[in-house]
């Protein structure tokens, strides 16, 4: 693989291969299936409005309540072909390392092109999955992780979390949630490409999918991982 040119899931030669208004923040939630909870979020959110009024005048819980904020367990949701303010807010939030590994291309912006292809998902053979953390401004979006299937049981993955909430388990969590999606779409073996000097990383994948074979050529790392693994791994 060329390191000229960006990784889709590392790579824009692989095309097929991040709401803050977009979810409430009660609590962890993965979307393989929109509950009606999470619709009604998405559709409050949308209209921009305000947390409903309870029928005795109190104020309903807010989408990002001060409990929440305090447990600040991230939403996790899938991205929307309509999600480009998420996906720049995340791609804002990536140090010029972190986009370096995450695309294995020194990237200073997205380009139309290459944004199009990070949001042409179609919730089946290109997933992703955002997760959004409570803060006193409403939910913001600091991770995404997608996958691109390859094969009928086969899919490349990557992962990029915001560098202000490294080490704080978003990146665990995404990559959980996206094996237990794997997992029911039918998926058996999610392959992740990686720097080799890109430890991070190494050690995610592994802490969430501690079995399968990492080979290592062409100036890459590609990790085998097991989608249904991931699901007992969860943190
Ligand atoms: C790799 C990355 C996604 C990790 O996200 P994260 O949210 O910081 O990871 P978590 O906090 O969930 O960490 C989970 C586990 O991964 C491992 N890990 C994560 N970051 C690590 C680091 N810097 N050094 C060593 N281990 C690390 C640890 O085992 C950690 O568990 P622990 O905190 O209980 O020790 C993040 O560093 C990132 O976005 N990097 C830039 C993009 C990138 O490299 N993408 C991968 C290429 S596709």
């Amino acid at each position: 693989m060329s390191r000229a040119r960006p990784n889709e899931l590392a790579s824009e030669t692989r095309l097929r291969r991040d709401a803050s208004r977009a979810a409430t923040c009660t609590g962890y939630m993965t979307v393989s299936t929109p509950s009606p909870m999470h619709a009604h979020a998405q559709a409050g959110a949308r209209t921009g409005r305000q947390p409903r009024q309870r029928g005795d005048g109190r104020r309903a819980a807010s989408p990002c309540s001060r409990r929440a904020i305090r447990r600040a367990a991230p939403v996790i949701r899938e991205l929307r072909p309509d999600d480009g303010t998420i996906l720049d807010e995340v791609f804002a939030g990536l140090s010029e390392r972190s986009r370096y590994l995450r695309f294995h291309s020194p990237l200073h912006r997205l380009s139309d092109r290459f944004r199009a292809t990070l949001l042409d998902v179609d919730g089946r053979d290109r997933l992703a999955l955002v997760a959004l953390v409570c803060t006193p401004d409403g939910p913001r979006p600091v991770g995404i992780v997608r996958l691109s299937r390859t094969g009928p049981g086969d899919a490349d993955i990557a992962i990029a979390v915001a560098d202000a909430m490294h080490r704080q388990g978003v990146g665990r969590q995404l990559l959980t949630a996206l094996g237990d999606r794997a997992a029911e779409l039918g998926l058996t073996r999610l392959t992740a490409e990686i720097l080799p000097e890109n430890t991070a990383a190494a050690a995610l994948f592994r802490a969430v999918f501690p079995h399968g074979p990492t080979r290592r050529g062409g100036g890459i790392l590609t990790l085998t991982c097991h989608p249904a693994e991931g699901a007992h791994h969860s943190s």
